[in-house]
């Protein structure tokens, strides 16, 4: 298991009993993309100065590199033989049938990306929202197909806070009978992605910074707000 970095928050915004340490161990399947483009973009979003308009814009650049970094390794199938205008190739074509699973509000920035990578794909959304008082997932949207005929989904939500969300949206894919998933974030809570990856040690995690606190009311520090609500304008 790789020990990382999280990100530090100010000190002056934690109590003294919840000083968090610098490392932490990344469980076995937790990924962090720490290209350099993502962490500069990052470093963008999470800048209250900047408006709806250049978050929006800002996370789906980084949607195109979390794809980039979470397609790396997919398998490839023959198709069949084809011509270049110089000579005949054999073609080849991804093995497995995709979806995206954008989480509402939120995850819905990080569509467009995806798409622009995996072009087939089907987008499913699943509504669930935090309650701001119990911090507890409310589910409000799910329109799954009865069967589930996909190899591979990517579960959308730029945010793991305490991982309740998440920890929802995976068990309903996982009831529903989806049997591989990689959830993406940009930024996770270090409890945050501990309780998830403890919840559903089988999935692949992909995030770009695990940061080392969760406020009193559920926000993650230094985090970058609320994602929704920067996207949309609604705050
Ligand atoms: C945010 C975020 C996650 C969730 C994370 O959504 O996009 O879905 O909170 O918090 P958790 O890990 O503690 O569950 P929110 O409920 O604000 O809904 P929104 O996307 O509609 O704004
Ligand atoms: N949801 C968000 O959008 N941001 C947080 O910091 C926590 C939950």
């Amino acid at each position: 298991m790789a020990t990382v970095p999280s990100a530090v928050a100010s000190n002056a915004s934690l109590s003294p009993t919840r000083q968090p340490s610098n490392t932490f161990t990344l469980p076995p399947k937790v990924r962090i993309v720490s290209h350099p483009l993502a962490l500069h973009k990052l470093s963008i979003l999470r800048d209250k100065r900047v408006k709806s308009r250049q978050f929006r814009e800002v996370l789906d650049e980084m949607a195109l590199l979390l794809a980039m970094r979470s397609t790396q390794g997919l398998e490839v199938t023959t198709t069949q033989t084809l011509e270049s205008p110089i000579s005949t190739y054999q073609g080849v074509k991804l093995k497995d049938r995709i979806a995206v699973f954008p989480i509402l509000r939120a995850g819905q920035g990080l569509v467009d990306g995806f798409l622009q990578m995996l072009p087939t794909a089907r987008v499913l959304h699943l509504g669930l929202y935090r309650e701001k008082s119990t911090l507890l997932p409310v589910e409000y949207f799910n329109k799954l197909p009865s069967e589930c005929t996909i190899d591979l989904g990517y579960v959308l939500d730029p945010m793991i806070a305490t991982a309740g969300t998440a920890i929802a949206a995976v068990n309903i894919l996982k009831d529903w009978g989806l049997k591989r998933i990689k959830f993406i974030a940009i930024v996770a809570s270090r409890e945050g992605i501990e309780s998830l990856a403890k919840a559903h040690p089988d999935i692949d995690i992909y995030v770009v910074a695990v940061d080392n606190e969760l406020s009193k009311v559920g926000y993650i520090v230094p985090g970058l707000g609320d994602a929704g609500d920067r996207l949309y304008k609604t705050h």
